[in-house]
């Protein structure tokens, strides 16, 4: 269960390239309204009209489903986008497909692979624009075209600089019917991360913390085991697989000692969202850690540094420092095949240099799991984009507890941030509210 909280949201973010909504001459279906305020006769009235042989329904239903079999490649496609394909002939699936994983080949040649030579004349439907340039694997344009596609449906451009419309371009030159924008917001959702990191080249950033309702994420001791419930624990191991890294900082890694794992096969895992892939499910996902420390302060025997199945091989863990940190100790650390970056001459780590690095690094997204000090670093940097807020039915309590946020603080509250999009939902006696940061720039 997902509903809407608060009162009225701030205008949406547009994290999207500028495609339009497939406009074509010729009304016959109202598919969607132009934000306007209001309608001035004798100018554009505000809606834009798609001809199309079949109904709205139907597009948005195959679209549905090619952003339902998008998501059986959670945590898998990084830095590529999720997509799902669904190939339809004269009302009948003739084929399916999704992007199960980096390297691997697209969406639609999965599902041109199904339908064979039934793909002749029949209707593609996408939820991002194919791509038209040789990468991991050749352009899916080139494959659409010899099998004799005769239209396309997508939900979205796709921003990559290397296609941005010249995938759709290409179709078109080749006789093909494309239509695009149905299932829009829907579509953007789906690939909210590569959507930033494809434009930004840094990873799209989620901020998780785990609370009281009273808003404190551990005792005035420190104690924070456990806050949530088990439950709301399991989701949140199992939240971890959708990310390319988990980032701490050196504060949590003193008091917790964490290991940052997850459960790969948890019985009686339970999302209110519905089961995460089955290759998660498997415990194929792999991440790296990300530890924010100035001064190298971390004991060489802390569980992060020990060897972990559930980090990449070649990107166990980053330690992230500044150039206060002692040289021998960053050998050590070295030694144990810790990645060292030296990020900052102040006393604190760079956190915007940080997020370029990690892009370098194709991490296309990223977890940020406090504490209060790293997390209010990386809001005030503007550095995250969706927060992730785990509230128990519990209350702390003590000055000296801490909060998710912490630092100095603002003096006014138009100084605050904003979050849009908010949504809560249940989890065991827990809630979760997921809310994205409103920007303006
Ligand atoms: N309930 C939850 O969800 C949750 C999650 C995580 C942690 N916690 C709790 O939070 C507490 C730890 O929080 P914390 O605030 O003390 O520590 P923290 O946020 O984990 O780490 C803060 C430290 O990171 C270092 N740092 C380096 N560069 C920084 C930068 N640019 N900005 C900010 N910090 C930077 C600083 O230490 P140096 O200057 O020494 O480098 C700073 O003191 C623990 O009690 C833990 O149990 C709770």
């Amino acid at each position: 269960m997902q509903f809407p909280i608060g009162g009225k949201s701030p205008p949406a973010l547009d994290t999207s390239v500028k495609g339009r909504s497939g406009v074509t001459p010729g009304p016959t279906v109202k598919s969607g309204r132009k934000k306007r305020r209001s309608y001035n006769p004798g100018k554009d009235p505000g809606f834009f009209f798609i001809e199309s042989p079949h109904p709205v329904n139907e597009r948005e239903k195959y679209l549905k489903l090619a952003i339902k079999l998008a998501k059986k490649g959670l945590g898998y496609t990084n830095p590529n986008p999720l997509v799902g394909a669904v190939i339809v002939k004269n009302g009948n699936i003739v084929g399916k497909g999704y992007h199960q994983g980096y390297g691997l080949p697209h969406a639609e040649i999965n599902a041109l692979r199904k339908a064979k030579e039934r793909a002749k004349g029949a209707t593609l439907y996408l939820n991002l624009e194919p791509c038209c340039f040789f990468g991991k694997t050749p352009p899916c344009t080139t494959s659409i075209i010899s099998a004799g596609i005769k239209e396309v449906v997508t939900s979205l451009k796709d921003p990559n600089p290397k296609v941005s419309g010249r995938g759709i371009s290409q179709l078109k030159k080749a006789g093909i019917r494309v239509e695009i924008g149905i299932l829009k917001k829907e579509a953007r959702k789906l690939n909210e991360a590569y959507l930033k990191y494809i434009t930004t080249k840094k990873p799209f950033v989620t901020l998780k913390a785990a609370m009281s309702l009273d808003g404190k994420i551990a005792t005035k001791t420190g104690e924070s085991k456990w806050i949530t419930s088990k439950v709301a624990r399991n989701f949140s191991h199992q939240l971890r697989l959708l990310y390319d890294g988990i980032l701490v900082g050196i504060g949590t890694v003193l008091k917790d000692n964490p290991y940052l794992n997850y459960t790969p096969t948890y019985r009686g895992f339970h999302s209110p969202r519905g089961s995460v892939s089955p290759g998660l499910r498997r415990g194929g996902k792999r991440f790296t850690k990300v530890i924010v420390d100035s001064s190298a302060k971390i004991p060489l025997d802390a569980n992060l540094l020990k060897k972990s199945k559930t980090c990449l091989p070649d990107r166990q863990v980053i330690l992230a420092t500044t150039k206060m940190a002692s040289i021998d100790k960053l050998k050590k650390l070295n030694e144990k095949g810790i990645e060292i970056l030296i990020l900052g001459e102040n006393r604190k780590v760079d956190l915007l240099r940080l997020m370029e690095e990690l892009g370098k690094r194709e991490l296309a997204n990223l977890l940020i799991e406090g504490g209060g000090e790293i997390n209010e670093a990386a809001l005030r940097l503007r550095i995250v984009d969706k927060v992730c807020f785990f509230v128990s039915p519990k209350i702390i309590g003590g000055r000296y507890a801490k909060t998710p946020v912490e630092g100095e603080g603002i003096e006014h509250l138009n100084e605050a941030i904003l979050l849009k999009e908010l949504t809560c939902e249940p989890i065991g006696e827990d809630f979760l509210v997921e809310g994205y940061v409103y920007r303006t720039d």
